[in-house]
């Protein structure tokens, strides 16, 4: 695949593409944690790596910032080969977060954003300025949450102060251990929103983990599907691992209601849909070009009908039949 190395803002690199080249993890006690994994990641692209427990993603997080030092291949950051290069200048270019967020408890929620930029020894005021500015962009009004401290802050919050601790710097990378999976579903649900609005704007590589599918067809421009020792059994975008799984193992994975999940994935286009027909469309429940397949399956649940009229600018451009849902669902062979 051809990868981006960079993308950038005209003052520096704003991300930078990841290469694996065959890393591996072997412990001293004989665990082959990873055993050899390859994947390019773009500038700019948003990966999820998925996969039963134990199976290496934590692992190979770890490695890309030599949080774990690789005992088998090498890694490129933006094309330069970073397996050798001091760790703690690679952390530099690379924000993290972790699953219990690890603020520190005794620092304000403003000390804990201005950590790195403090340890790079940026002068005060651009440092608070960089606090309120990314206070502001994960939606943490900093007159209001910056003085406080973290247990007076609620899960979610403590969140989303992770991840614009982990901004702060502007690394070219962010690294993302199960970051959702403390808060309950609903409060998940909105910082999952949040986050990929801010990933709209920031446009950093990311790389993160998590046990839910939903999560990972949500968040992902493509899904790696790892089993057991980091082997990679499918890397590609959310709509082909649900639609299509590559083995037996991503079958199984993506479990038995991936229709539905397919549904979530499938946008509603003029080539989905069906040609409107000469008449009969009054009445029926409307959904708009563009929804997702999914969108359409509810309405179509919720009115009794067996058709929805799809609509443009509030003007019917086709319509969408259960049948036709049916098989949007259905898994190509
Ligand atoms: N220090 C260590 N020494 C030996 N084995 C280890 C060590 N750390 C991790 N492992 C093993 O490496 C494997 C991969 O662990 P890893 O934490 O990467 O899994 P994971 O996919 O992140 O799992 P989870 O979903 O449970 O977080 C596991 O079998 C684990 O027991
Ligand atoms: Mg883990």
């Amino acid at each position: 695949m051809d990868v981006t190395p960079e993308t950038t803002d005209g003052g520096g690199p704003r991300a930078a593409s990841i290469s694996l080249d065959g890393i591996g993890k072997r412990y001293p006690d004989g665990t082959e944690a990873v055993r050899e994994l390859s994947l390019d990641i773009a500038a700019g692209e948003l990966v999820v790596l998925i996969g039963p427990s134990g199976c290496g993603k934590s692992t190979v997080l770890r490695m890309v910032n030599r949080l774990i030092e690789p005992t088998a291949g090498r890694i490129l950051l933006g094309g330069e080969d970073v397996t050798r290069v001091d760790p703690v200048r690679l952390r530099r270019r690379i924000g993290y977060v972790i699953q219990n967020v690890g603020l520190f408890p005794h620092q304000t929620v403003s000390a804990n954003v201005a950590t790195v930029p403090q340890l790079l020894g940026w002068p005060r005021e651009r440092s608070r300025k960089r606090v309120e500015e990314l206070l502001e962009l994960v939606g943490l009004d900093p007159a209001q949450f910056g003085r406080r401290y973290p247990h007076e802050l609620s899960g979610g919050q403590r969140q989303r102060v992770g991840v614009a601790r982990a901004l702060a710097a502007d690394p070219v990378v962010l690294l993302m251990d199960e970051p959702f999976s403390a808060v309950d579903p609903i409060v998940r649900t909105r910082l999952q929103e949040e986050f990929l609005r801010l990933q709209a704007e920031v446009r950093k590589t990311i790389v993160l983990v998590t046990h839910d599918l939903d999560e990972a067809v949500r968040l992902g421009d493509r899904i790696a599907v790892l089993s057991q020792g980091g082997n990679l059994e499918q890397y590609d975008t959310p709509a082909t691992v649900l639609g299509a799984p590559a083995t037996p193992f991503v079958r199984e994975f993506v479990g038995a209601d991936r229709g539905i999940r397919r549904l979530v994935v499938t946008p509603l286009t003029r080539e989905t849909i069906e040609p409107l027909p000469g008449a009969g469309v009054d009445g029926l429940p409307a959904v708009p070009l563009g929804g997702s397949a999914y969108d359409a399956l509810g309405v179509l649940l919720s009115s009794a009908t067996d058709r929805v009229v799809v609509t443009e600018a509030d003007r019917p451009v086709g319509v969408l039949s259960r049948t036709r849902l049916l098989d949007l669902g259905r898994a190509p062979d």
